[in-house]
């Protein structure tokens, strides 16, 4: 079987040139779309994450802020921070970009953010909308995942997927998105049995796992899509996938490559949330 490469990169170029335009419009107005990112410590995959943000809204012509906090900075004046940028007005989505310092309470920051400027999908109120199914703030790296899937005609309905990995930013809510698009859907986790068997079975396949090469072409059944969420370092340095892609090429119908594949559609989602909520 040929394997499809989906191609997360050019989806996300595809996207953003439409954005470009949105923003333009929203520019016109006097309301450019406002990002604001707050990064606490010095983090090195954070700090990358949080450049990419900063460069690509930039490009897409966005009001761009990034408050870089340290990584002692206490609880209340995190908080304070936050609600700085919640009264702030010229800036539409507020992120604070996870993991956060142990000594601070992460769902407690999370919390502070006003819910109409979380554009992570991570305030309560937006989990609850979502799981409801009401209209909220999506995560996005699973509402990225789910354009992907959309853009290549993947049909969902009555399909068995298996989402490994049970984060609340990825495996949760990736979860109930399949569930919602009417796909029968299991969560596996480190703690699972015959992990492989299940896998094995899956029509569509999301690895969320965070180990590199762990998905390897013995757990992929014939004819399967697979989704790879990783963002590991080989030995080498290089980054790679939770899935061997190399050994999956040929038994998968489609996979997405590690780079160029999920990650460039959760920045395009996150920017495309903060343009929706300027508008
Ligand atoms: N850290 C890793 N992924 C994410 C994300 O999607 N949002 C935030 N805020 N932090 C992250």
């Amino acid at each position: 079987m040929e394997t499809i490469i989906m191609d997360g990169k050019g989806l996300a170029k595809k996207m953003q040139d439409q954005m470009k335009e949105q923003v333009a419009a929203l520019t016109a107005e006097g309301k450019t779309p406002g990002l604001c990112v707050i990064l606490v410590g010095e983090d090195k995959a954070s700090q990358v994450y949080v450049r990419n943000k900063e460069k690509q809204s930039e490009a897409m012509g966005m009001n761009s802020r990034v408050v870089r906090l340290a990584a002692d900075i206490s609880e209340a004046d995190l908080l304070a921070e936050v609600e700085k940028q919640n009264q702030d007005d010229s800036m539409h989505g507020i992120l604070v970009q996870l993991p956060l310092p142990k000594h601070i309470d992460e769902q407690k920051v999370l919390r502070a953010i006003r819910y109409e400027k979380d554009v992570d999908g991570f305030h309560p109120m937006n989990v609850g909308n979502f799981f409801l199914g009401n209209e909220s703030a999506l995560p996005c790296t699973p509402y990225g995942i789910m354009k992907i899937l959309e853009e290549y005609n993947i049909a969902l309905e009555g399909k068995k997927a298996l989402v490994i990995g049970r984060s609340n930013i990825v495996g949760k809510p990736m979860s109930i998105m399949l569930l919602n698009e009417n796909a029968t859907v299991t969560i596996a986790h480190s703690r699972t049995k015959n992990l492989k068997e299940l896998a094995k079975e899956a029509d569509i396949l999301v690895a969320a796992i965070g180990r590199g090469h762990f998905v390897t072409a013995d757990f992929i059944k014939e004819g399967a899509v697979v989704i790879d969420v990783g963002m590991n370092r080989s030995a080498e340095g290089k980054l790679i996938g939770d899935v061997d892609t190399a050994g999956a090429m040929g038994i998968a119908s489609h996979i997405t490559p590690v780079p160029g594949g999920v990650g460039p559609m959760t920045i395009t989602m996150l920017l495309q949330q903060t343009i929706d909520k300027a508008k």
